[in-house]
């Protein structure tokens, strides 16, 4: 069970606090300066740290700070705990990465439901990163069925995330455009293996068989809740701007724009790699087949938005792997 930190180099006050939280069936644990309320997040199950601005050393500005720059603790909601009125405190307080503030003395009629609310952000959050982990994981198992396709789905979110940073999506969406790509192509696990594999060219019956994998996917996706807009872009993602995509035959803008984003991606990868029936591009033949592609296939926007990017370079960091961590940062 997640903990709740309290930190203040004031013994009366943290033995308070604790005494209020623990009566109220919240496990806390304490720390006396910023360095041991480090040491603890890093080390302990942490669910919020109630922090106090005025400490020795370092003081509640530069810990909270520190733990929003750590990747292993940027999640970690942080109460500031300041002087009454001192609007000065909050301000610097937002600019380090505060969550929330408590002002002293604390009232224990506010502390408990602060707390609580931070420790429920807390556990939101971990839900969401399992959900993250749930996809790589699937998109991972598709892909171990072929080896041409290593990675594919991984390099697709990140060309798709990347795409729409430069379109200014930010915040929920570019998550959901994230796990969309991760699992665009979930549905091949309900594709035959002597279709999908198949080193030949495929027979209209197989090319229809590979035709139902968007909405086999979409499928999947729509079985977990709060995955509606990522089972959209899986359905969307052979779409076309011209309507001659599948499985619905949409055009332009009836297409939504995160699965036209995840279109260019994955496009864009499948033509720069190696696959069964042909050798992969450079990086410039690709950039001129979406040129070429533009406002037929794709969506020049999209298209626009992809190359404004450097893209060699964005091509040569695809390919590292990008933890789970860092897409929660968006
Ligand atoms: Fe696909």
């Amino acid at each position: 069970m997640a903990k709740v930190l309290i930190v203040d180099d004031d013994r009366v006050n943290r033995e308070l606090m604790s005494a209020l939280l623990e009566e109220m069936g919240e496990p806390t644990l304490l720390a006396n300066n910023g360095r041991a309320c480090l040491d603890i997040c890093r080390s302990e199950d942490v669910g919020v740290v109630l922090l106090d601005v005025m400490m020795p050393g370092l003081d509640g500005y530069e810990v909270c700070q520190t733990l929003k720059d750590d990747p292993a603790t940027n999640l970690v909601p942080v109460i500031l705990v300041t002087a009454l009125g001192d609007r000065e405190a909050r301000v610097r307080g937002i600019q380090a990465g505060a969550d929330d503030f408590l002002t002293k003395p604390v009232d224990s009629g506010e502390l408990v439901p602060r707390v609580r609310s931070a420790l429920r952000t807390h556990h939101l959050i971990g839900q969401t990163q399992t959900v993250y982990a749930l996809a790589a994981s699937l998109s991972s198992a598709l892909e171990a069925r072929d080896a041409y396709t290593h990675q594919h789905a991984n390099r697709v979110a990140n060309y798709a995330s990347r795409t729409a940073e430069h379109m200014g999506i930010r915040g929920r969406e570019r998550r959901d455009l994230y796990l969309g790509g991760l699992l665009h192509d979930i549905g091949k696990v309900g594709i035959p293996d002597a279709i999908l594999r198949k080193p030949g060219p495929l027979s209209l019956e197989e090319f229809q068989v590979i035709q139902t994998h968007p909405d086999i996917g979409a499928h999947i996706c729509e079985a977990t809740r709060g995955l509606g807009t990522v089972a959209t872009i899986v359905r969307c993602h052979h779409e076309r701007w011209d309507g001659t995509g599948y499985p619905q035959r949409l055009a332009d803008t009836a297409t939504p724009l995160l699965a036209r984003i995840v279109s260019v991606a994955d496009a864009f990868d499948a033509m720069t790699t190696n696959r069964p029936y042909h050798l992969g591009v450079s990086v410039e033949e690709a950039c001129d087949e979406l040129l070429r592609s533009r406002g037929t296939q794709f969506d020049p926007t999209v298209v626009d938005a992809f190359l404004s990017a450097d893209v060699p370079e964005m091509a040569a960091e695809v390919a590292g792997a990008l933890q789970m961590r860092d897409v929660l940062r968006f």
